[in-house]
């Protein structure tokens, strides 16, 4: 069952006008908000930077952070799972095409799949990575719905078996086509910083916050395409592959070619914090 404007309905039911402005100018933005236990992972977060998404497009969030977690509450209860992932996506509406805003209310399509864990072997063998040049535009902060550059970048792995491109633009890694990356170098987990060159991920925001918690050496600064290249490990994060170790990069081994040190600590810790945030004794700190 789906949300859309207002109403629930099976999936196949749902139609949007051709005039949508998602559909003509990838006019919107989106989250992705992974579901345990039926309940939302870190929503307050993934709200805050849903309104962050709203405003750099500038278009009205419709729904307050309660409003939101209610109809949140009435997809996850409409759908099978306990662990699912919520896709929620708002566009600026229906309206003649013509670049210039119109004055029109936007679309809002909510929909929820099963939500499943990395494969087990990946987690062992580690998996494959290519790098590219990040040829995207200079607002990544946005998650806005024109993929267009990413679907292109992230084509370009599943091209070559790989799981994901991971981006260097300008000598400097900015993060995957479709996730966050993070580098081990002499035991110091390393992380670019976040700017408008990448999506301040959710997931990344945990992993940083456990490091910090769990006296973790890390630091958060510019990581240079060498450092990537001869990094000790490699890892990705997001709210759908959690935390993944990558042991290939471009066809060559990441040291030793096995998922290190680092990946088992942070995957173990990542795993701790999911069952406390499932037991109900999440802190969310806006009372949501
Ligand atoms: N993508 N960077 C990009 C470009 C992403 O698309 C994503 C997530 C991330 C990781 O962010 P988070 O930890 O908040 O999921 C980083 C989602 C999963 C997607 O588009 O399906």
């Amino acid at each position: 069952m789906i949300y859309l404007n207002g109403q629930y309905m099976p999936i196949e039911e749902a139609c949007i006008p051709v005039l949508d402005r998602g559909f003509i100018f990838g006019d919107g933005v989106y989250e992705v908000i992974p579901v345990y236990s039926r309940k939302p992972f870190r929503l307050t977060e993934h709200l805050d930077r849903l309104q962050h998404s709203l405003d750099g497009i500038r278009l009205k969030n419709p729904f307050s952070h309660v409003e939101w977690r209610n109809l949140l509450e009435q997809i996850i209860a409409k759908n099978e799972g306990d662990d699912q992932y919520i896709y929620l996506h708002i566009t600026r509406g229906v309206a003649k095409r013509d670049h210039a805003f119109p004055q029109v209310p936007p679309t809002i399509f909510i929909m929820s799949n099963p939500l499943l864990p990395p494969p087990a072997e990946l987690l062992v063998s580690g998996a494959s990575a290519i790098t590219a040049n990040d040829n995207r535009w200079i607002r990544c902060d946005v998650k806005a719905i024109s993929l267009l550059p990413n679907v292109l970048l992230r084509q370009m792995a599943v091209d070559v078996q790989a799981i994901e491109t991971i981006l260097i633009r300008d000598g400097f890694l900015t993060e995957g086509a479709a996730s966050n990356i993070f580098i081990v170098k002499d035991k110091v987990l390393l992380a670019p910083p976040k700017s408008h060159l990448m999506l301040p991920g959710i997931t990344y925001d945990v992993v940083l916050e456990l490091a910090a918690a769990n006296q973790i050496p890390h630091e958060v600064r510019e990581i240079s395409e060498t450092e990537v290249r001869t990094a000790d490990e490699i890892l990705l994060t997001s709210s759908t592959k959690e935390i993944m170790p990558i042991t290939r990069l471009d066809g060559k081994p990441v040291d030793q070619g096995e998922p290190g040190n680092m990946f088992a600590q942070l995957h173990t810790l990542y795993q701790q914090y999911k069952e406390t945030h499932m037991r109900g004794n999440f802190p969310d700190t806006t009372g949501l």
